[in-house]
């Protein structure tokens, strides 16, 4: 396949606990180029429930952007888009039919859907006539078991339904996220269905990006766990694939300076409440330390950490370290 380094090619997995505004416009800065918001109930949005609507916030510059919905009543989930749609205009409605997590599933939303092909079709149904000209777009995953394999014919379903783009996910509801993401069945989706199949799993690397791309007739690729821990994966994607590119790593202090910048926005997002923000943040600051030279010492002293000038501290501390070291780089590949 031909892509071009421009086309919207490469989409922020929606992350309930991750992917808030503040992280979003931070990966958008390094080259996601579509994001979607974490689950959102839709039950959550018709009682008005201010946490949900905290889910909902975004800036334009996060353009464009998606709004993702979970629910299992066709009704229900139509009157949430009405609304949603009317309070912040999305870019488009994404429907979640992957979630695994057992008290989505016990009230029929999420993956549950997957092993109901009828109400499925009704859900899409009923969010793609409440939504007018929105877009709707949805994100599956293969099945709900290893003998239940059925994305060809959700992804079917799906598309006679008018859900304009689709992102498979390569592994079944069961799996959770442990196994390998199935991507000869993600390949046969895109083969079969007429709108852009967006590929999902396992890709934490340019180079692997690069092989999906090569091998499979994806349209794009969405990065989840990877970008979490490296957000710079996206930029690390565009340069390879640039005919001139050969993927750059970021520089030790670069990635010190993101990530204290992040604790700082999530600050302000929590209205300046520094120690909720902070102890929120903890397992993000982890996991971007992931791969770095003396990553077990920084988690152990991440773990506790309540405040900025304390995550400055260990930055300082940590560039120090290193400094004897020549220039560290931080790639994708090197926090696997
Ligand atoms: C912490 C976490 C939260 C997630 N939350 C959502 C969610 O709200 N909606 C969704 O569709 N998928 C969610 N997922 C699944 C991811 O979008 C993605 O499908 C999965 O992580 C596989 O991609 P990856 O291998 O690139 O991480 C979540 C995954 C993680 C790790």
């Amino acid at each position: 396949m031909n892509h071009t380094v421009d086309a919207p090619l490469l989409y922020l997995a929606p992350m309930a606990g991750v992917t808030n505004t503040v992280f979003r416009r931070m990966a958008k800065n390094l080259g996601a180029d579509i994001l979607t918001t974490e689950f959102v109930s839709a039950e959550g949005i018709l009682h008005r429930n201010e946490r949900t609507r905290r889910f909902l916030d975004f800036v334009p510059a996060e353009r464009p952007l998606g709004v993702q919905l979970f629910g299992a009543d066709p009704e229900r989930l139509g009157e949430a888009v009405k609304a949603v749609c009317d309070w912040v205009a999305p870019d488009f409605i994404d429907l979640n039919f992957g979630c695994p997590v057992n008290k989505v599933v016990a009230k029929n939303g999420g993956s549950s859907l997957l092993r109901d092909c009828p109400l499925l079709a009704k859900v899409a149904r009923a969010v793609v006539s409440a939504a007018g000209s929105t877009p709707v777009t949805a994100k599956i995953r293969i099945g709900w078991s290893a003998c239940q394999i059925n994305a060809l014919e959700t992804s079917r379903i799906l598309a006679a339904e008018g859900i304009s783009r689709l992102a498979v996910h390569g592994r079944t509801k069961e799996q959770g996220y442990s196994g390998l993401a199935d991507w000869q069945v993600i390949d046969e989706v895109a083969r079969s269905i007429d709108i852009p199949v967006i590929g999902n799993g396992d890709i934490d690397s340019a180079e692997v990006a690069l092989r999906r791309l090569k091998e499979t007739a994806v349209s794009g690729l969405m990065i989840g766990r990877a970008a979490m821990a490296h957000p710079w994966i996206f930029r690390e994607i565009k340069t390879a694939l640039a005919p001139t590119g050969a993927p750059a790593g970021v520089p030790l202090r670069d990635k010190w300076a993101f990530i204290c910048e992040h604790v700082r926005r999530e600050i302000a997002w929590w209205n300046g409440a520094e120690e909720p923000a902070v102890k929120s943040l903890r397992a993000r600051l982890m996991s971007y330390t992931r791969g770095l030279p003396g990553g077990a010492r920084l988690r152990e002293r991440l773990q506790k950490t309540v405040s900025l000038a304390e995550v400055e501290d260990i930055a300082a501390q940590h560039l120090e370290t290193c400094a004897a070291g020549e220039e560290i780089l931080c790639t994708a590949a090197a926090g696997r």
